[in-house]
């Protein structure tokens, strides 16, 4: 459970919400690291007239494809009617001039990985606009701070203030999970999810893409995983070219894209389509007809593991591949006679966890074996599974605040650790549980300062029980912005009631995107959401 109960600061919320009007700009989401903001001056933006463009001394210019399309996106983002903008020309006010982008390393073709650098600095006058970046990357989050600094007057002329920004995430890892088995989400509201992604400076998707009720994954090595376990093999599917289009969204936009293929327990989909992978389960001495997790008795399993990591490891270019490995359920292991007599005779006793550990080496060695690393939930750590010292874990158990015990244990054994358990926005309740979710410390655990280190970030996970097309949005935005700022922004970011109209105000942006994000509480928007 997300335990998102308790609202200490509801009371000081309702009032500031009452008070609330539209501000005048510089309300930024996540909070930039430094962020300065002139009470006057500045410049008009006028549609006529600005452009992005890119430095003299930039290492990359017109031609790249991330920067070249990001300027697009974001001119009609500032500027939603086109060059007939409304808007008055005040003579009393300079014009701004073009934006220059300036990024210090070549590299547009390329993905976005752990260790790419997002930092940016950017500093606007009616003088100059510069944005400078060490990488494409940074060059992006800078565009996106930058397009929610102007602000309008009644007659709907946009000004930008002066403003100086120095920023960098405080986490390299800034993920949201999306579960596309349990509900099939159209292409289109993965893509609306990653742009949204970007307004937030989400920089990872995380695609939980096959589990136990349908697998819509169309893999080219074995097409019957898709063609026996989808809800619809024509309609309900990702094909190869879905994918890559996922893939090439995502990398416009700075997003890392970590594919989920989690076995051996919530496999039940790929049953039907490879026979003999997943285990007969027994009701006494006779086949009950149902299946339990994958067989890990076999060598033909092996055999298909490896061939479909093959795949999925040159389908999805990111380093690392997420390997699942949670909630193993051993009743029908012990059912089956012959993984019995295979536990004698490897000497595990009935100790079924050190069944489920052989697998999972095994896995992890072959997917090692493509030069890939790789993510697990954290029962694979539990279970004390020998993984490869990089290896990444993924905490998710949330019981009274044992997860912090957890991440301790995690770094403590030298390991990296992501952080999810006390994000699961997929629980919803009555009331600002934003709240909750932005209340959370990811190192606020037992631990050296070396300990913290390999706290690498967090995801935002949206599981898919009681989430399809029509809510998906609605509940992931703006809540899993409180995410996004715990994740990007300094740690001492923490009051609630600067929180709540910044928010607030980024929703309204959302919304003047497109995005049909829920409101925080009572409250409106200059633009609200257009249904037609
Ligand atoms: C931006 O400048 C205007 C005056 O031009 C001022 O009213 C407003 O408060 C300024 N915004 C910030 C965040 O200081
Ligand atoms: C499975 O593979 C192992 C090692 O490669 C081999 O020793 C064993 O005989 C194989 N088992 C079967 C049933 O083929
Ligand atoms: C099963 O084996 C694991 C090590 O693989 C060990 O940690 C655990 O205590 C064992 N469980 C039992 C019930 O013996
Ligand atoms: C975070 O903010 C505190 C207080 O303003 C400051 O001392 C610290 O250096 C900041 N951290 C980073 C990484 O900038």
């Amino acid at each position: 459970m997300a335990g998102l109960g308790a609202f200490p600061g509801l009371p000081l919320l309702l009032l500031v919400s009452l008070l609330w009007v539209s501000g005048s700009g510089a309300s930024v989401w996540p909070q930039p690291q430094f962020l300065s903001v002139a009470p006057l001056g500045g410049c008009l933006l006028s549609a006529g007239r600005f452009r992005f463009g890119y430095g003299g001394a930039s290492a990359v210019g017109p031609g790249c494809s991330v920067l070249d399309q990001a300027f697009l996106r974001y001119w009609e983002l500032l500027f939603p009617f086109g060059r007939r903008q409304a808007g008055k020309d005040h003579s009393d006010v300079p014009v701004c001039p073009n934006l220059l982008v300036s990024v210090a390393e070549p590299g547009c073709d390329g993905y976005p990985s752990l260790d790419s650098r997002e930092n940016y600095k950017l500093t606007v006058s009616e003088a100059q606009m510069l944005l400078t970046a060490d990488t494409v990357w940074g060059a992006l989050r800078g565009l996106e701070t930058f397009t929610q600094l102007p602000w309008r007057d009644e007659y709907g002329t946009f000004y930008v203030n002066k403003t100086d920004v120095v920023d960098f995430p405080r986490f390299p890892h800034r993920g949201l999970l999306l579960d596309t088995s349990r509900h099939y989400l159209p292409l289109s509201a993965i893509l609306e999810t990653l742009d949204a992604m970007a307004y937030n400076k989400f920089n990872v998707f995380h695609w939980h893409i096959v589990d136990d009720p349908s697998f819509p994954y169309e893999s080219v090595a074995f097409p019957d995983l898709s063609r026996k376990g989808a809800y619809n093999p024509a309609t309900h599917v990702y094909t190869p070219t879905d994918v890559k289009i996922v893939l090439e969204h995502a990398r416009l936009r700075g997003i890392r894209v970590i594919p989920e293929f989690d076995t051996p327990g919530h496999t039940q989909s790929w049953g039907p389509g490879v026979p003999g992978l997943l285990t007969p389960c027994y009701a006494g001495q006779k086949l009950s007809g149902a299946y339990g997790p994958v067989n890990p008795i076999l060598n033909t399993t092996y055999e298909v593991m490896t061939k479909f990591f093959d795949e999925v490891s040159l389908v999805f270019p990111d380093f690392y591949i997420h390997l699942g490995g949670d909630e193993v359920d051993f009743t029908c292991w012990k059912s089956n006679p012959d993984i019995q007599e295979f536990m004698q005779k490897m000497g595990f006793g009935t100790n079924f966890t050190m069944l489920e550990s052989f697998y999972i080496q095994r896995l992890l060695d072959i997917v090692s074996s493509y030069d890939k690393g790789y993510v697990v939930w954290q029962e694979v750590f539990d279970n004390e599974v020998k993984v490869k010292p990089e290896t990444v874990i993924h905490v998710w158990k949330e019981n009274g605040g044992s997860y912090q015990e957890e991440t301790a244990r995690v770094t403590k054994a030298g390991y990296r650790a992501l952080l999810s358990a006390p994000w699961y926005l997929n629980h919803i309740s009555y009331g600002q549980d934003w709240v909750g979710v932005y209340q959370v410390e990811p190192l606020a655990f037992e631990g050296t300062p070396e300990q913290k280190e390999l706290v690498i970030g967090g995801e935002a996970c949206m599981w898919g029980e009681y989430v399809d097309v029509t809510n998906l949005t609605p509940r992931l935005w703006p809540r899993a912005g409180a995410v996004a700022e715990r994740l990007w922004s300094n740690q001492t970011v923490r009051d609630l009631q600067d929180a709540y109209v910044r928010l607030a105000d980024f929703r309204c942006l959302l919304l003047r995107r497109g995005i049909r994000a829920e409101p925080l509480f009572t409250g409106y928007c200059d633009h609200e959401y257009n249904i037609f």
